[in-house]
């Protein structure tokens, strides 16, 4: 029954604080489901970091007059504290620019090499005219040549999800300064794709529940598999394992092949600060092991298609072979790709370039962690491109949190306090208590179901319809008319606990913070649900950076209604959620006004 179950965020690039755009796509769906595999009794992986090689990365430091690696200190540090502030329970958010991480990313370019799967070739690459620089495939944009979509990026069409070369584009201009790019000969590596063609296909075909957003985009981009470049000419990258191109200043592995290999490279770290180096292989060379990626969908390819293949490459399952177990054993692809889509505002994507970000500090400091979980998961672009409104944020903060849950966590506490001081004492049950105890002891099959199949929107639906049915059942039986007949209100009341208990339980993955408050507003003690911790560590004689890490395995919360304790003394309960003043859903906060 227990798993190991690797859990997986896509890395954010250290390029500015994060938005809710962001951690909507990888974030919050990640850490429920991390988090709900934890308390089904799994032993959970949960890994990520920052991105921080790259152009993106380039652009920013230049623009604040800072060097790369200025810029990414930067913004690590400011995204660990957003990440942390959303209460994300990673085992382990790392970066890119560790010195484990560029090994474990060579080791992976070399034995790709080795078994045949990275070629040598020349390719046009993209020049700035005015700067004399390489200009990254994702900065250029231009007409789609497949299906005419003005806005397609230089790696891939967002419309169509053909991935794309920039010397295709139509058109193409640089989306720094609107240049038109010119093109140059210049050699780099490419990872084989058409050697692991036909491994990769039956692989997919044997994918046939993943999300249809996933399928899709995956199907199109092989449709017609071309050796992809892995190199780029660049400065601010990890280094290429090759003689002749090790010391070479101007090139550089291709972010994403990085990337993507940090899952791998913080499972390794992860493990090695365990203190067992070797732990990591349980989630990796195992095949009962489950590994689950979450993402945004413009990060779908990478996943679905490009990582596997080096999976293969490495494994030696290419059409060219290879080494079957080099220094990483056989490393298992992916169970399962989820992938959300965009959250937009107006219809449009949620990005820094387009009006007011809401970024999640803002949004953490006015409104707490719990009260974004909430609308992420059950308003969020789970599966299909959805608006983000203020007036939808207040309304289910005030409604949903506030009335529906806050209300019943509150008036149930409250006269059990004002009554009996202490949980009271169930005497003889009527029908529709035993309804109600049996509705919320299935909703742990029904919910854990849902959430196994990272379907949110429905499974905090149906951990809410218990809190419905709990506030119907207290306007029913009217415990608080029952001044004469205190063991029937004694029944009640405990009935009622025992069901904000399970509630609380069944809430727990979305609403980590309140989960914790109600479990000591219910007499608990010591910690329900546990929060990630920020920790300065260093490697060798570097220089200390912040991770987040914490002690996920000691936390209380178990999937499955734990009985209330007779007797445990209650205090008088303070509000769960505040309420929100309905005009913010009009105008917006100051930091992001509407209109
Ligand atoms: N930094 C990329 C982005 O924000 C995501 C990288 S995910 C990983 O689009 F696979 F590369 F890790
Ligand atoms: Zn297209």
């Amino acid at each position: 029954m227990c798993a190991h179950i690797l859990a997986t965020a896509a890395w954010p690039y250290a390029n500015g604080p994060r938005h809710i755009g962001h951690v909507s796509g990888f974030g919050v769906p990640s850490d429920v489901f991390a988090r709900y595999m934890r308390m089904s009794g799994h032993k959970v992986l949960l890994v990520s970091g920052s991105d921080e090689h790259g152009t993106a990365i380039q652009v920013k430091a230049e623009a604040e007059g800072l060097t790369p690696q200025q810029a990414a200190d930067k913004y690590h540090g400011i995204i660990v504290e957003d990440l942390q502030g959303l209460g994300l329970s990673y085992d382990l958010y790392t970066r890119t620019t560790t010195r484990n991480h560029a090994a474990v990313v060579q080791e992976m370019f070399s034995t790709l090499l080795r078994n045949g799967c990275i070629v040598e070739k020349t390719l046009m690459g993209a020049i700035s005219p005015s700067t004399g620089r390489t200009l990254p495939d994702r900065y250029i944009e231009g007409t789609c040549p497949i299906c005419s979509f003005e806005f397609a990026r230089g790696d891939q069409c967002d419309n169509c999800g053909n991935q794309l070369d920039p010397i295709d584009l139509v058109n193409p201009k640089s989306k720094i300064n609107g240049e038109t790019p010119e093109f140059r000969e210049t050699s780099h590596f490419f990872l084989d794709l058409p050697a692991v063609a036909d491994q990769l296909k039956s692989w997919l075909d044997s994918r046939t529940d993943w999300r249809p957003n996933v399928l899709n985009f995956s199907y199109n981009y092989i449709k017609e598999l071309k050796p992809r470049a892995i190199t780029r000419d660049l400065d601010w990258g990890v280094r290429i394992p090759v003689d002749g191109w090790r010391d070479e200043d101007l090139k550089r592995i291709y972010v994403w092949f990085d990337a993507v290999t940090g899952y791998l490279s913080a499972s390794i770290e992860w493990a090695r600060r365990s203190g067992d180096p070797e732990a990591w292989r349980a989630w990796w060379n195992d095949p009962e092991a489950r590994c689950y990626m979450f993402m945004g969908k413009d990060n779908i390819v990478f996943h679905s298609v490009i990582w596997p293949s080096m999976l293969l490459g490495v494994n030696g399952e290419s059409s060219r072979g290879g080494e079957k177990s080099g220094w990483f054993g056989r490393l298992e692809l992916p169970t399962e790709i989820v992938s959300s889509e965009f959250l937009t505002m107006r219809g449009s994507k949620v990005d820094t370039s387009h009006g007011h970000v809401i970024l999640v500090r803002d949004f953490l400091r006015d409104f707490g962690a719990d009260s974004l979980r909430y609308y992420i998961s059950v308003a969020g672009p789970e599966a299909r491109d959805t608006d983000f409104t203020w007036d939808e944020f207040v309304r289910r903060n005030n409604t949903e949190l506030a009335n529906e849950w806050g209300n019943l966590v509150n008036r149930s506490i409250s006269m059990a306090h004002k009554n009996n001081g202490a949980i009271p004492p169930a005497h003889e049950l009527t029908e529709v208590d035993t309804r109600l105890l049996a509705s919320s002891k299935d909703a742990f099959t029904v919910v854990g179901e849902l959430l196994e199949q990272h379907k949110f929107k429905q499974a905090i639906t149906e951990a809410m319809r218990v809190v419905s049915s709990a506030n119907q059942y207290l306007s029913q039986t009217e415990p608080w008319k029952l001044k004469e007949d205190t063991n029937r209100r004694d029944t009640v009341l405990h009935v009622a606990l025992q069901v904000v208990s399970d509630a609380n339980t069944l809430l727990t993955p979305f609403l980590p913070h309140s989960a914790q408050k109600v479990h000591e507003m219910l007499g608990g003690i010591g910690v329900w649900a546990a929060q990630p911790e920020v920790r300065m560590v260093e490697e060798d004689e570097g220089d200390p950076y912040p991770i987040l890490t914490g002690d996920y395995a000691n936390e209380k919360a178990a999937w499955a209604s734990t009985p209330i304790i007779v007797g445990t003394p209650l205090a008088k309960p303070v509000p769960l959620f505040r309420k929100l003043d309905e005009t913010l859903g009009d105008t917006g906060p100051q930091w992001a006004p509407l209109g």
